[in-house]
């Protein structure tokens, strides 16, 4: 948009001096124009049916016995159990899922979740209190800029494996409630409280903490 502008305004100058160019100029500019009205009709269609193909529920955050599922690689859609997770890392990366429905939660980029198993001695008191068997739950949103925390990687401060988003380096300790401990992110990630039952993941109540950046990304 723009550049359609600024061509806009370099034609209409340049048509000052030489009038037979005007006509083409003319021509050009109300191509861009049209050309640029289009482009914005069409962007507003596709959006209109992308966001009718989401099924009711897609974008709502993570409700009390919603199921997780991959949210990438081979297993994607498929269900997470306690066994799926390696003690120690590193996290599977989920998005809730309505055992009523069936919908998947994945039509907002918010609900994604990093679900971790860590020894339970490792954890302070607050996340030993939340976690089941060793397993904890964070957004995978970053509270920086609200960049996808992607990393398990050795601490920059430390000896310890941490989450770290990879746009400004902030890094999370998933064993002291996804606290920063580098980086510019201002404040931990939300914690998701989850449930175990015959090994079987569920989320057992809302977000506990804002979700997402502090600036736009
Ligand atoms: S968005 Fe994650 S560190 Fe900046």
């Amino acid at each position: 948009m723009a550049r359609a502008s600024f061509d806009t305004h370099s034609s209409s100058s340049e048509s000052a001096a030489e009038p037979d160019v005007d006509a083409g100029a003319e021509q050009t500019r109300r191509s861009v124009l049209l050309g640029a009205l289009a482009t914005t009709a069409c962007l507003g269609c596709s959006t209109k049916a992308r966001a009718g193909e989401d099924p009711p529920g897609s974008d709502e955050r993570p409700q009390k016995g919603d199921l997780l599922v991959f949210s990438e690689g081979d297993q994607e859609g498929k269900l997470i159990t306690a066994a799926d997770l390696k003690a120690g890392g590193p996290p599977v990366h989920a998005w809730p899922k309505d055992p009523t429905t069936s919908v998947v939660r994945s039509a907002s980029r918010l609900n994604e979740i990093l679900i971790i198993k860590l020894d339970p001695a490792d954890l302070d008191e607050k996340t030993r209190a939340r976690a089941v068997d060793g397993i904890i739950a964070y957004s995978a949103i970053c509270s920086h800029a609200g960049c996808p925390v992607t990393a398990w990687v050795k601490s920059d401060v430390g000896d310890k494996e941490v989450f770290k988003c990879m746009c400004h380096n902030s890094e999370f300790d998933p064993r002291a409630g996804a606290q920063v401990v580098f980086g510019p992110a201002p404040r931990r990630l939300a914690a998701l409280p989850l449930a175990l039952a015959d090994g079987s993941l569920s989320v057992a109540g809302n977000f506990i903490g804002k979700v997402g950046g502090a600036q736009p990304g």
